[in-house]
């Protein structure tokens, strides 16, 4: 904003000059559009994710990935699909260069199915398109997304994190079944689709 200085000859401003005080509005009306787009983008970003249940990967739960294969959560009789006594079933997977163990699982479709991963080594990625499935899957963490699946098929599960020279060929899938195509799995069995 321009000072006043009483020293300084009065002249009249050149023509085009655009005087202080217009700049000055014009400025704040600019600061306020900027703000209010702030606020609208927030909004989008806040709202579409609740609206679509979108979880960020904030699940902050460590695990040794050295041990995984020795035994709890993680150990290879515990992969696949669990119905948990509620109806809703819980999917462990565990990824590692260049595969996911099972590569292939199988759920209900309007069912709340819960997917815990970890990884091996490096880190893989876990997207399910078309769903809110999409989390990186980092040695040391456990990995853990809520979805629910509106139709039934089969969805491919690329892995969407560069993790090295096989990371192209790297995918599972998902068979989604009607409920009434869904066996049910005894509380301390897992089920998995990979011998289908
Ligand atoms: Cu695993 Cu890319």
């Amino acid at each position: 904003m321009a000072e006043e200085h009483p020293d300084l000859p009065q002249r009249s401003l050149p023509a085009a000059t655009v005087p202080a005080e217009v700049v000055a509005r014009t400025e704040r009306r600019w600061l306020g559009l900027m703000i209010g787009v702030l606020i609208v983008m927030m909004a989008v970003v806040v709202l579409t994710g609740m609206a679509n249940a979108i979880h960020p990967p904030s699940n902050v739960e460590t695990i040794d990935p050295t041990t995984l294969h020795l035994g709890g959560e993680f150990a290879e009789s515990n992969l696949g699909t669990a119905q948990e006594r509620d109806g809703s079933l819980t999917v462990r997977l565990v990824a590692g260069q260049y595969g996911f163990a099972p590569d292939c699982t199988k759920v209900a479709v309007d069912t709340p199915v819960k997917f815990r991963l970890t990884s091996t080594d490096v880190i893989h990625g876990f997207l399910l398109p078309s769903t809110n499935v999409n989390t990186m899957v980092v040695p040391g963490f456990v990995a853990e997304v809520r979805t629910r699946f509106a139709r039934p098929g089969i969805y491919r599960m690329p892995c969407n994190e560069f993790c090295g020279a096989g990371h192209h060929g790297m995918w599972a899938r998902v068979n989604v079944v009607p409920k009434e195509q869904f066996k049910p799995v005894a509380l301390t069995e897992r089920s998995t689709c990979v011998q289908q």
